[in-house]
């Protein structure tokens, strides 16, 4: 399977600590999955009312608190970090979360091969990777390609929820978002439903100014 040049992530050498390593085994098959073909999404949520796909979930706090708060939502949690990984499968088996499953593999190639088109109610996209030097910017994941990839995921009414740290990449956000069609929407409250991950908190103590944003496939 082919990966993009451009890759959106950095291959972190962090390794997993000893509790993060165990969760991952252990808990694969009640949280993992392994596509090999086109994924039915209401399989592993039979009773869940929408579905939601997080793309890079991180260390995982945040969304471990937003699947333990919204039950009634399925989420896919799509990363590539095997550490982050493993902790949020330890915190979801800690919470007794059931509405939740982890692949592990770079989100366009999840999209591309693996989603139904609309069968998903919303995307989030937390603090993506920045990249702020000029020569690194075409690596970040908000690009035009990347909005023709998710619109045809989403259901009708359906939408993706950003929020970033880094102005510039705000703007780079809403210039991208304004050249395309494919959707309507921008910058949004911060929703009370989104926890202040370790990754937010870094930028907010760096002072930092987050920024929401939404928009709705046309
Ligand atoms: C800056 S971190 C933010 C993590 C988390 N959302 C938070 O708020 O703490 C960005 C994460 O996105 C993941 N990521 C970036 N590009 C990705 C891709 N194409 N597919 C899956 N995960 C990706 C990275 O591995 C990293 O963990």
């Amino acid at each position: 399977m082919e990966r993009p040049d451009n890759r959106s992530y950095k291959l972190r050498g962090a390794r997993a600590t000893p509790a993060q390593e165990a969760a991952y085994v252990e808990l694969w098959d009640r949280y993992g999955i392994v596509p090999n073909d086109i994924l039915n999404l209401t399989e592993f949520f039979p009773t869940s009312k929408r579905i939601i796909m997080e793309i890079g979930t991180g260390m995982g706090e945040a969304t471990a608190q937003i699947v333990k708060e919204d039950p009634e939502t399925g989420f896919i949690a799509v990363e590539v970090h095997k550490p982050g990984i493993g902790a949020l499968m330890n915190m979801a088996s800690k919470n007794e979360s059931e509405n939740l499953r982890i692949i592990e593999e770079d989100a366009h190639l999840v999209l591309q091969h693996w989603i139904p088109d609309t069968s998903i109610d919303a995307i989030h996209l937390y603090f993506p990777d920045p990249w702020p030097k000029n020569p690194h910017k075409k690596r970040r994941i908000v690009q035009n390609p990347f909005l023709e990839l998710i619109a045809p995921k989403l259901k009708e009414g359906g939408y993706i929820h950003i929020a970033t740290d880094w102005f510039e990449y705000g703007t780079w956000i809403q210039g991208v978002f304004a050249n395309s069609t494919l959707f309507t929407g921008g910058v949004i409250e911060r929703p009370v439903f989104r926890p202040i991950s370790k990754f937010e908190g870094q930028g907010i103590r760096k002072g930092h100014v987050v920024t929401d944003f939404r928009y709705f496939k046309n």
